[in-house]
């Protein structure tokens, strides 16, 4: 037997209806704001990710899934959505097209990391790109989306931690303090953190090393050292999300794994889904379409992780209402009662009402049971008296309640 790769999960038809729900919250919760869909390839040239997320992240140094393809050109799959939207935008021309472009997409994401509980290979995320303002009123309500969107799936316990990490001017400033910090403990960091002091220092506050974390935990914060017009900025958004009824905490903390972020950063994490418990996680990027070789277009946006969110609905007892079933399952006896089940099947099918029959040639007792297990809500049984009345027994399944009913009336029978 060959199963499936380590870190990647098969959805199940039975739990299928979990993964559409969710989806089709984040569907009409994103179009309530504005947004539409965007779909963008599994796999982009490697560079958009070298570029995007930036050379020195998790991400791209340990994480990602590369090859060269038989042209020799050098393919990553996707580790997460928003570079290649950012791409997507700059060479399809939508960023000369109405701004605030309001994005949102659905898509599998693809990063080599240690599975463990709500870690995988192959993930999903539900993901939101606002792109072309930069004021703050869009920061509050692209946390506002995250927030509404994770109130109508059935969530209620998780905290929003939000920072802002400044523009490029101010982290000049910052990651000085930074360096200096660092260089005072160079000793005590890890052999990669050495490494990112001089590359890119602000990685290092986000290495997952305990010692790195000790050093990190009295390392200067950025907060102190945004400038007036980040403070300002940083300080709307506050007012806003107040204003809109969302509770936040402001953590120096949160700088986020991925290059791109300026500004406003925020995570929504919960203590009910053990060591990976950030469900959600986004940011303004005001850089990165310039980056990506379009004109200096800012944009924020959020992903939130589709395994994490159903893990914690599991673990906090959140059923997801099972809809969609089998309304009429026909239990027909004989070979002409099979005939009037088939047409009366179709008949409803027609309709748009779900209903199947048996396959299998099995006994009535046995097609009981299996509408059972298929949870159909009503059972249509059909044998020879039937056919000789014209008429099929309804019986329905939550309470055993029978009813007679004729073949022609059943298209307009309330079910
Ligand atoms: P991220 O924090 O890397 O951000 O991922 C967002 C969410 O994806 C996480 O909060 C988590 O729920 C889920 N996730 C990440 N890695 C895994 C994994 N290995 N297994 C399962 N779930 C995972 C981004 O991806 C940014 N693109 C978010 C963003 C959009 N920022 C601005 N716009």
């Amino acid at each position: 037997m060959i199963s499936v790769p380590k870190g990647t999960k098969d959805v199940l038809p039975q739990d299928s209806y979990k993964w559409q729900f969710i989806e089709r919250t984040a569907e009409r919760v994103a179009k309530t704001f504005g947004a539409q869909e965007i779909r963008t390839p599994t796999f982009e040239h490697t560079e958009v990710f070298l570029r995007g997320v930036g050379e020195t992240t998790d991400i791209v140094n340990k994480e990602m899934y590369t090859f060269l393809d038989k042209g020799g050109r050098s393919i990553t799959l996707k580790p997460e959505g928003t570079a290649g939207v950012a791409r997507a935008f700059v060479d399809n021309g939508l960023i000369n097209g109405a701004l605030p472009g309001k994005i949102y997409y659905l898509t599998q994401c693809f990063r080599y990391e240690r599975p463990q509980a709500g870690r995988l290979r192959e993930f999903h995320q539900f993901g939101i790109e606002f792109l072309g303002a930069s004021d703050a009123n869009i920061d509050a309500e692209v946390i506002l989306l995250a927030s509404t969107f994770l109130k109508e799936v059935g969530i209620s316990n998780v905290t929003l931690y939000i920072n802002s990490i400044g523009c490029k001017e101010c982290r000049k400033k910052y990651q000085q303090a930074l360096i200096e910090y660092l260089s005072k403990n160079i000793d005590e960091l890890c052999p990669l953190c050495k490494d990112r002091l001089a590359k890119n220092p602000l990685r290092v506050l986000d290495c997952k090393n305990e010692d790195c974390k000790k050093i990190t935990a009295n390392a200067p914060k950025i907060l102190d050292y945004i400038c007036d017009d980040c403070s300002a900025h940083f300080n709307k958004v506050q007012k806003l999300l107040k204003l809109a009824n969302v509770p936040f905490k402001v953590d120096a903390g949160i700088v986020r794994g991925l290059d791109y972020y300026t500004r406003t950063v925020f995570e929504f994490v919960s203590e009910n889904i053990g060591a990976q418990g950030t469900v959600c996680g986004g940011g303004r990027y005001d850089g990165l379409i310039a980056e990506l070789g379009g004109n200096d277009v800012p944009g924020i946006g959020f992903a939130v992780g589709i395994e994490r969110i159903l893990m914690l609905l599991e673990n906090t007892g959140v059923e997801i209402a099972k809809k969609d079933g089998i309304k009429v399952y026909f239990a027909p006896m004989g070979e002409q009662a099979e005939e009037k089940a088939f047409e009366l099947c179709t008949k409803l099918r027609e309709k748009g009402i779900a209903s199947d029959f048996d396959h299998m040639g099995r006994g009535i007792k046995a097609q009981f049971k299996y509408a059972d297990k298929i949870g159909a809500e009503y059972v249509a049984v059909i044998g020879s008296d039937e056919i000789a009345n014209g008429s099929l027994k309804l019986k329905r399944m939550a309470d055993g309640q029978e009813r007679m009913v004729k073949f022609d009336d059943l298209i307009n029978e309330q079910l």
